[in-house]
């Protein structure tokens, strides 16, 4: 695809993102020869740095960046050069100018041809003021380059405030103009979903409730809230993962197929499925909906902390650190397929994978081991990390008689010849260069998925007898969750 000259211009310029993601991300697109001779990067932020300082602490002395192979004395004095820093308070309306200003100036410097990139990486609460900055000085006209805009995670807070930040943005910036990101999106894996279902025969017939029984999704982590209690506190596991990206997830497993590759179309069909999922009633979120937050424990001698101990967190905190729930998809494909998904922090790995359980065959021949018990096959899609397919089937097991025992077809991306994947940011701000929206939000489907998801907020917060169950650090959440998981022997997957 073509990679026009341009700027990327980063509003939270030395913030921890910028630094651990997006300026390795672009280092390493540089390296691999993805971006132009003419490009440059503008930090900006009320820090005061100066061009060079600013290189020292993004570029030279960024650790993230450092860690990277290509990372040599040569390739890192490339990129530096087209590093940038100015200084700004993107509060203050007149600020605005001098910032058109110094992009005209870097602009007859670099030939960018007035082709930028605004990425919003702030706390959310400067989106607005931020696009209508750059919309009062021009800065949104695309008569001459074009002007693209990245918000960042979390698009709104509950249903209203997206709807509210999406209409402010749409008055600054028109719909194409604007790449709402889930690095979801961007992970190799992922994006491979699609392949799996729609480039193979021997999976697209049988994708649907005939012959899937149930489908599963984890997204456990190990580590807690780390040094973001302050914003865990007003977000929570199903703000934080399950509203965007475990969503995604269920979208690009159970769309229908769009009828070609393109961004509108594979986001017309997202929208679709997001509008079929079946909202849930004040009863279902009581029992379907599991909230659990981690409590301290020992593990072999050293004591963990709990949630209500981390810094910025309430000690009373009712905020979930853990998430599952139970719904269904009202349509054709999926009639009474039950869909599960959970999602937590400080559990016993790292791990997120997509589990589909077939049925089993209609007739039962043989005589099956307790590894087979649901004498069905399963396709487990591993997201992350060991990123890869696994098919498990039943084969006989050598000697008398017709003994079934489960056996793996196990893929693995390492074993690859191309195995390198990239960063979900590399490929994500890629994208958005060369102007490719698919693996970007649309506003109405932000809105859909907002719209499953708010019934529960709002239950959880007017009945306080919907309760927060403890679980210790190291588990795999709350006990309670395992009793969504219906049907003989069936439990949740437990991957290690
Ligand atoms: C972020 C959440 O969006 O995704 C974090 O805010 C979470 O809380 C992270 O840890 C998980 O991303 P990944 O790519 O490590 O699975």
């Amino acid at each position: 695809k073509k990679t026009d000259p341009h700027i990327i211009v980063i509003f939270g310029g030395s913030g921890d993102l910028t630094i651990r993601k997006l300026i390795p991300a672009l280092f390493n697109l540089h390296c691999r020869g993805f971006l132009p001779s003419c490009f440059a990067i503008l930090g900006l932020g009320r820090t005061p740095h100066t061009d060079e300082s600013y290189r020292e602490k993004a570029v030279v002395g960024n650790p993230h960046l450092l860690k990277n192979e290509n990372a040599d004395d040569k390739s890192i004095k490339d990129f530096g050069r087209h590093i940038y820093y100015h200084t700004m308070n993107s509060q203050s309306e007149s600020d605005y100018g001098n910032l058109k200003d110094r992009l005209m100036d870097i602009n007859e410097q670099c030939s960018t041809q007035e082709n930028y990139v605004f990425y919003l990486s702030t706390p959310p609460s400067l989106y607005q003021s931020i696009a209508s900055g750059l919309a009062k000085v021009a800065l949104n006209h695309e008569d001459r380059g074009w002007k693209r805009l990245i918000v960042e995670k979390p698009f709104g807070y509950d249903l209203k405030s997206a709807s509210a930040l999406n209409a402010h943005l749409l008055t600054c910036f028109k719909e194409d103009q604007i790449y709402r990101i889930d690095h979801y999106l961007g992970k190799e894996t992922v994006q491979n979903v699609l392949v799996t279902r729609f480039a193979n025969s021997t999976f697209e017939p049988i994708w649907n409730r005939n012959y899937i029984h149930h489908v599963e999704i984890t997204a456990a982590e190990s580590v807690g809230v780390e040094k973001r209690g302050g914003y865990y506190e007003s977000s929570g596991a199903l703000r934080d993962m399950i509203q965007n990206h475990l969503l995604q997830l269920v979208a690009l497993v159970a769309m229908e197929p769009p009828n070609l590759s393109s961004a509108a179309a594979i986001r017309d069909e997202k929208l679709k499925l997001f509008q079929s999922l079946r909202p849930l009633t004040v009863e279902e979120i009581r029992n379907n909906v599991i909230r659990g937050q981690y409590v301290g424990s020992r593990i072999n001698g050293e004591s963990f902390p709990g949630y209500r101990e981390e810094e910025g967190v309430k000690s009373d905190s009712k905020t979930e650190t853990y998430a599952a729930l139970k719904f269904y998809i009202d349509n054709w494909r999926w009639a009474d397929v039950p869909f599960y998904i959970r999602t937590g922090k400080k559990l016993p790995t790292r791990v997120t994978e997509i589990v589909v359980h077939f049925k089993p065959t209609p007739h039962r021949l043989f005589n099956y081991t307790n590894d087979h018990v649901n004498a069905g096959n399963t396709l487990v899609i591993r997201i992350q990390p060991n990123e890869g397919i696994l098919l498990k089937f039943g084969v006989k097991i050598p000697g008398e008689g017709f003994r079934v025992t489960n056996t793996n077809m196990d893929f693995h991306y390492s074993q690859l010849v191309e195995s390198y994947l990239p960063d979900a940011y590399e490929r994500l701000l890629l994208d958005c260069i060369q102007g490719d929206a698919t693996l970007y939000s649309r506003g109405d489907s932000v809105e859909a998925a907002w719209t499953f998801i708010n019934p529960i907020l709002n239950a959880w917060q007017e009945f306080d007898d919907i309760k927060v169950f403890g679980y210790p650090v190291g588990t795999w959440g709350p006990e309670h969750a395992d009793q969504l998981i219906e049907g003989k022997n069936f439990t949740w997957r437990y991957p290690c």
